[in-house]
């Protein structure tokens, strides 16, 4: 049996297009949700936009700090591990559901396979960066989205034999929502025209936590929102800080944290979005849609020399002037990433049926 792991916002979208595949291929699988994104507007609206089953069970380990949140994802999945007995366990990205669950499989002496292996910011200031590396020397499949990955893990030792160039499952997910995304037309709830609004996103702790972080990006937000409107959905983290900060967001439509739908309905329409999401530099890419970046590097540089992203620390000055020189620019041309094709669901889901198909001769020709 394929068991499944999700936990968070970002592994919805990456995992629902390996599940649906592993189903529509009569495969036994188990889909395990550790609870650590439990709001509905968190989760439960992204299986139905996704179309990603129920999962089979919820280890409901909430929120925490970083050791406890990982230790009871831990403890939860363990006995879960062991009754089902998967052949393999399939994690996603790197949150801390990603790296609890391979670390506890791995020990099992379950394989576990990786999708968005690789990837690194080469800063372990950002948990997700520890959470990657630990992930990846878990892993016996490392399932890569872009070409630096593959690099990265070479370099640190990985054999190459477990590397496999698959594309990108986020935007599997994003080609097959985006006709219906459109229809949406999510832009017009917020009385903006198609492509003369702003689209902001920020969660990282790193500009999120610090009260003197946040007010200088508050100060150029609410600049740039002086020259064209800034919608801003707001993750719950954020919403705590931004409480407490108590400054006033002027010409900046805040909302709650939308659904996959109405998100990709809204970065598809918006003029430029300014983010510090990893996810999202890469569906700007895919999108042709012109994208800030709001941080000092990016574990996603394809997205940087072939999309459309470019990087900006936080710096009031700095932020504007990019901001204003993306409206002054021509749009930019899309241009096709190798393998964000649609099909990196297909190719992982092959080569896991290989790998449990041949066991311990696997990889070796
Ligand atoms: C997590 C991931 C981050 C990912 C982000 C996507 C880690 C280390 N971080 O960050 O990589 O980009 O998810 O959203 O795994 N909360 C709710 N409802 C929820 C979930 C969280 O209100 O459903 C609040 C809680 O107060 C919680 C806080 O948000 O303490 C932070 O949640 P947490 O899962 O710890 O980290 P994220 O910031 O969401």
């Amino acid at each position: 049996m394929i068991l499944s792991v999700v936990g968070a916002r970002p592994n919805f979208v990456k995992m629902a297009p390996v599940v649906r595949e592993i189903s529509r291929r009569k495969l036994p699988h188990m889909l395990v949700h550790t609870g650590q994104h439990y709001s509905p507007e968190m989760s439960d609206v992204f299986f139905r936009d996704l179309d990603l089953q129920k999962p089979d069970m919820n280890l409901g380990a909430g929120s925490g700090s970083h050791a406890s949140q990982t230790a009871e994802i831990m403890k939860a999945f363990e006995p879960v591990c062991a009754q089902a007995e998967p052949r393999i366990v399939i994690v996603a990205g790197d949150v801390n559901s990603t790296a609890a669950c391979a670390w506890t499989a791995a020990k099992m002496q379950v394989p576990v396979a990786h999708i968005e292996s690789g990837l690194r910011s080469f800063d372990r200031a950002m948990p997700e960066e520890i959470n990657r590396v630990i992930t990846d020397h878990l892993s016996s499949l490392l399932f890569a989205t872009e070409p630096s990955a593959r690099k990265n893990l070479l370099r640190e030792g990985v054999d190459a034999a477990k590397i496999f160039d698959s594309g990108n499952t986020m935007i599997d997910s994003l080609i097959r929502g985006l006709e219906k995304a459109l229809t949406r037309r999510a832009w017009e709830r917020y009385g903006f025209r198609e492509k003369s609004y702003a689209l902001l996103t920020l969660h990282r702790p790193e500009n999120v936590d610090r009260p003197s972080t946040l007010l200088e990006l508050n100060r150029a937000v609410c600049q740039i929102a002086s020259r064209i409107p800034v919608v801003f959905p707001i993750h719950p983290r954020t919403l705590q800080r931004i409480e407490v900060l108590g400054a006033e967001w002027s010409g900046v439509t805040l909302t709650e944290p939308l659904g996959y739908l109405d998100f990709l309905s809204l970065t598809a329409g918006s003029a430029f979005v300014m983010t510090d999401s990893g996810g999202l530099q890469e569906e700007t890419s895919a999108l042709a849609v012109p994208c800030i970046t709001l941080r000092k590097n990016t574990e996603r540089p394809v997205t940087l020399t072939q999309g459309t992203n470019r990087l900006c620390a936080v710096h009031e000055k700095k932020i504007i002037e990019q901001a204003f020189r993306i409206l002054e620019e021509p749009r930019p041309v899309p241009t096709a990433i190798p393998l964000w094709d649609g099909g990196a669901a297909e190719r992982i889901v092959s080569i896991l049926e290989k790998f449990l198909a041949e066991g311990d001769s696997f990889g070796r020709a």
